[in-house]
């Protein structure tokens, strides 16, 4: 990810999250907040990777470090592909990358929330070596739907 990318990626976010199906935002925060969000991030090495078309961010992976001392070792991840682009690897290519650049800056363990119905995710997370450590039961409720929530996480040593 780099500056030149950051509006592409949060126009490939809001797509992804006004699915209103995977993720927990229903849209992308304004682009403003974006902006600073993705520059800050840059300028700490967060693992963060976009995969284009041309000029077009088409999908991402990020792996968020926890913020507090005693967690450090933490990293959360997010990711999505536009819907025209799922089923074609991209999206387990990016996750290794982010994975790969976790390790190098000493993430230790990476989390993620995955819905229960979000099959194609879930097959990815496993694919990648994540287990399932817990499920968050009826946790998410939208459009009158509930659905769990799996916490899923990678330990990398
Ligand atoms: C989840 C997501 C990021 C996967 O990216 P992708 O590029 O479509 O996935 P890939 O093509 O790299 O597939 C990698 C693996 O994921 C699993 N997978 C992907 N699509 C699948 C599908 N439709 N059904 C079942 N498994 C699937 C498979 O294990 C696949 O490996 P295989 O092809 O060897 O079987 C993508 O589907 C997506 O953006 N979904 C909407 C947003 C989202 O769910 N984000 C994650 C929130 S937790």
């Amino acid at each position: 990810m780099a500056a030149e990318h950051i509006e592409s990626f949060r126009e490939c976010l809001d797509a992804v999250a006004k699915e209103r199906r995977y993720l927990a935002l229903t849209s992308a925060p304004p682009p403003d907040a974006v902006r600073e969000f993705i520059r800050s991030a840059i300028m700490r090495r967060v693992p963060q990777f976009v995969a284009l078309d041309g000029q077009r961010v088409i999908g991402w992976c990020d792996i968020f470090p926890h913020e507090k001392e005693s967690f450090a070792h933490v990293g959360r991840l997010g990711m999505g592909m536009l819907r025209d682009f799922r089923g074609q690897g991209i999206g387990q290519r990016l996750a290794e990358k982010a994975i790969a650049q976790a390790k190098k800056i000493g993430l230790e363990r990476i989390e993620l929330d995955a819905y229960a119905s979000n099959q194609p995710a879930i097959r990815l997370y496993g694919k990648l070596g994540f287990v399932v450590e817990g499920i968050k039961r009826k946790a998410r409720k939208l459009d009158g739907a509930y659905d769990d929530v799996l916490v899923m996480v990678l330990l990398i040593s």
